[in-house]
């Protein structure tokens, strides 16, 4: 079964043509962070025209890369939120319209569930429950995974979430838009136990995260305790690189931290990765040293920022599961409060 997927939930417009929820014969993304790195971080509207004048483009590219035309597609799917309202709705309704027209089923995926499908798809864990740990630009979680399509949200952050925190700190350093492979970068230079950071902890809640503290105090280390926001900085490269390196290093702890104290509260057979930032790879290489006997699942390469391959394969398994397919009515969301 062939699903055409299509993801406009923020700055990428991508489409992607996929075989039995696994088989990538295309995935094509346009990155629209050339246009927002002036601004250093998302203009809603300008991300919204673009999406309109770059969709139906990358949907051809899509379809010549797979080799195949639109007669062949056996079901649309695009995401439907959580994201900027204007750039879901332009993805949304252009699927909406190919279906209607097409006479072909449509289906609406969660964005975010999406992402924890990305590392599934070339191998699903061969046992759950497994913990899903969402490290996006705009979502930070812990999702405790019954099952594909089962979920309970274990916590989230109360403020920043984790990529964002990447950008502010990048925009601080004066690295460009998206920050975060920026950041990934200077910091493998630099000696992370320099600056002794702080993430927050959230009493309500143990497993929970707070990351705006652990900016705030990034940014004291920058410009002095005095300094405006946008004072400009003088710091020398090794500077530059002790701070990208010291706050990753504290932010990822956290993270790992967190993971391991819900890991105490439940046994899960397997981690399974989602979100950009785990394109990240000291992230990935503390979590490999701190869960040695744990089956790991990351995105491949080019599938862990957002990418219309993800929404595509998790369609074919919501619309083999009848009683899951969508409507056209379905509406779409800039918030989601749980996965489906
Ligand atoms: O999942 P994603 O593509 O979009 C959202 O759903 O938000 O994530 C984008 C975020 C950005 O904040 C970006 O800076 C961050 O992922 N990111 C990274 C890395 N690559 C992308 N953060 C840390 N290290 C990276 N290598
Ligand atoms: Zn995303």
């Amino acid at each position: 079964m062939l699903v055409l997927g299509i993801e406009s939930t923020c700055d990428e417009t991508a489409a992607a043509i996929v075989e039995d929820g696994s088989k990538v014969l295309s995935n094509v993304i346009f990155s629209q962070a050339e246009l927002h790195n002036q601004f250093k971080g998302v203009i809603p509207e300008l991300a919204c025209r673009k999406h309109l004048d770059v969709i139906i483009p990358v949907i051809d590219q899509a379809l010549k890369e797979a080799g195949c035309t639109l007669d062949d597609i056996d079901v649309i799917a695009a995401a439907r939120g959580p994201g900027l309202i204007g750039a879901l709705l332009i993805g949304l309704n252009t699927a909406k319209a190919l279906a209607l027209a097409l006479q072909k089923p449509f289906v609406g995926v969660n964005h975010l569930e999406g992402h924890l499908y990305a590392s599934m798809m070339p191998k699903m864990p061969q046992n759950f429950p497994c913990l899903g740990v969402i490290l996006s630009g705009g979502h930070t979680a812990l999702v405790h995974v019954e099952a594909i399509r089962k979920y309970r949200i274990l916590a989230t952050t109360v403020d920043d979430a984790i990529g964002e925190a990447f950008d502010k700190v990048a925009s601080l350093l004066d690295l460009p838009y998206p920050g975060g492979p920026f950041i990934e970068n200077l910091a493998k230079d630099g000696n992370p136990y320099k600056y002794s950071f702080k993430a927050g902890q959230v009493k309500k809640n143990p497993l929970d995260f707070s990351f705006s503290g652990l900016k705030t105090s990034v940014m004291y280390a920058i410009k002095g305790q005095n300094a405006l926001k946008d004072a400009p900085s003088n710091l020398s490269e090794i500077e530059k690189k002790d701070i990208a390196a010291s706050f990753q290093r504290t932010a990822f702890s956290d993270i790992v931290n967190k993971t391991l104290l819900a890991t105490d509260h439940h046994s899960y057979h397997g981690l399974i990765f989602g979100g950009g930032v785990c394109g990240n790879q000291a992230l990935k290489k503390m979590f490999e040293e701190a869960f040695p006997n744990t089956p790991q699942f990351w995105p491949a390469l080019g599938m862990a920022s957002d990418n219309a391959a993800m929404i595509a394969g998790l369609a074919y398994h919501q619309f083999l599961l009848q009683n899951q397919q969508d409507s056209f009515f379905l509406k779409a969301l800039p918030k989601i409060p749980n996965l489906i």
